[in-house]
């Protein structure tokens, strides 16, 4: 069984290669991607590599401060060329779930901003049909139970608050995190992103639809990189 950790660190860096000098470019939040933001702090210092970047988390924000890679503003640029993240799953279509860190809503927005989207993954994250890993949905504080009760009653399924320890998770947003235990269901992704976001409480749900245009996935037999037919990247 090869090294989970060894494998993230090998998607995240080859992943590197879609940047290019100049580009702006979306540095997405997690264990996989955190590979990908070091090694462009490390291309930029050691091989004067030019970029700049825009966190999609407070994480990924202090990370790469401390790798050297100089952030702007979404809303001061005009787009990103990329954004690089990592998923929780994505299926043969290329649709993600993603969330399992709590950062979806800045990661959503930033890559609905992107002009591609890269996702770095292991290849545990690769499903036929959505939904084994637990849909995450951010969801205002305001009644947050009543809104868990609406999602319930929509997903017919468990769905409970994140916690950490005793208190409920919250995220960069001041919102909380619900978990949808819909089991490996989600077979219309879209139908369903759409009838999550029309209950009022709902701020996002972690359903990356038609937004994925490439995998760089490593598993046992290495690193390779699949890329969304329908997608907007070229290897
Ligand atoms: C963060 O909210 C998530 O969307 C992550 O991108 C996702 O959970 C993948 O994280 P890992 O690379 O740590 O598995």
């Amino acid at each position: 069984m090869a090294d989970v950790e060894a494998l993230k660190k090998e998607a995240g860096i080859e992943a590197c290669k879609f940047v290019k000098d100049g580009m702006k470019v979306g540095l997405g939040t997690g264990s996989t991607v955190k590979h990908t933001v070091i090694e462009l702090g490390r291309r930029m210092s050691e091989e004067g590599l030019q970029i700049v970047g825009v966190p999609t988390s407070l994480a990924t924000e202090k990370l790469a401060i401390e790798v050297g890679i100089p952030l702007v503003q979404l809303s001061d640029i005009d787009g990103l060329d990329i954004v690089i993240d990592g998923a929780d799953e994505y299926d043969p279509r290329f649709q993600l779930i993603k969330g399992g860190g709590a950062a979806l809503l800045r990661e959503k927005i930033v890559a609905q901003e992107s002009g591609s989207m890269v996702v770095v993954a292991d290849d545990r994250k690769k499903v036929e049909t959505l939904g084994a890993f637990p849909l995450p949905i951010e969801v205002t504080p305001f009644s947050h139970e009543a809104t868990v009760r609406a999602l319930s009653r929509l997903l017919d399924c468990r769905v409970n608050i994140r916690m950490a320890g005793d208190g409920p998770v919250f995220t960069d947003n001041g919102n909380m995190i619900a978990d949808a235990h819909t089991g490996p269901t989600i077979s219309d992704p879209i139908g369903l992103e759409t009838k999550i976001l029309m209950i009022a409480g709902v701020v996002q749900v972690g359903l990356f639809n038609n937004m994925c245009d490439a995998v760089v996935l490593a598993g046992e037999n290495g690193v390779e990189t699949i890329l969304n037919p329908a997608g907007r990247l070229e290897n």
